[in-house]
C-alpha cells in the first residue's frame, strides 16, 4: 500500500516537474509521461520482487534459527536431566556408603563384643581349673 502511495507521488513529482516543451505536442508530452510510468512500474515491481525474495529468505533463516532453537532446548533438557539423574545416584550412592560404614562399625563392634566374651569366658574356665593352665603352658 506504501509502496502503490510512493509510485504515485513519483508519478507526481514527475509531472511537476516535466519542462514545458513548447516545441513537442502534446501528444509527445503524455506519451513521455506514460513511458517513464511504465519504467518506474516495471523498476517498482522489481524492487517488490527482490523484496519478495528478501522477505521468503528472511522467513527460511527464522525458522531454522527456531528450530536449532527448539533443537538446542531439547539437548539442554535431555544434558539437566542426566545431570540431575547422575546427582541422584551420587546422593544414594552416598547414603549407602554412609549406611554400609556404620553397619561395617556396628559390626567390628559386635565381633570385637563377641570376642571379647569368648576370652572372658575362656579366663573363667582357666580360672575354675587353674591344672589345665599348667597343661596349656607346658
Ligand atoms: C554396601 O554393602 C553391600 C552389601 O554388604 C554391597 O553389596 C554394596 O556394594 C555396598 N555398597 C557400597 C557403596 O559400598
Ligand atoms: C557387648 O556385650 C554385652 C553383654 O555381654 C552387652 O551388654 C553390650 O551391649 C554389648 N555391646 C555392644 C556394643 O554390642
Amino acid at each position: 500500500m506504501t509502496g502503490i502511495f510512493q509510485l504515485l507521488l513519483l508519478v507526481i513529482a514527475t509531472l511537476a516537474s516535466e519542462p514545458s516543451c513548447p516545441a513537442c505536442s502534446k501528444y509527445d508530452y503524455e506519451e513521455k509521461v506514460l513511458e517513464r510510468m511504465i519504467r518506474m512500474e516495471f523498476a517498482f515491481e522489481k524492487v517488490l520482487d527482490e523484496n519478495k525474495a528478501v522477505s521468503k529468505s528472511v522467513q527460511l533463516d527464522l525458522t531454522r534459527i527456531k528450530e536449532e532453537n527448539e533443537h538446542l532446548h531439547a539437548t539442554v533438557d535431555a544434558l539437566k536431566e542426566q545431570q540431575e539423574h547422575a546427582e541422584r545416584r551420587l546422593i544414594s550412592l552416598m547414603e549407602e556408603v554412609e549406611r554400609n560404614q556404620s553397619s561395617t562399625l556396628e559390626n567390628v563392634v559386635t565381633e570385637s563384643n563377641n570376642t571379647l566374651k569368648h576370652i572372658s569366658a575362656a579366663f573363667n574356665v582357666i580360672k575354675a581349673h587353674p591344672k589345665m593352665v599348667s597343661c596349656v603352658a607346658l
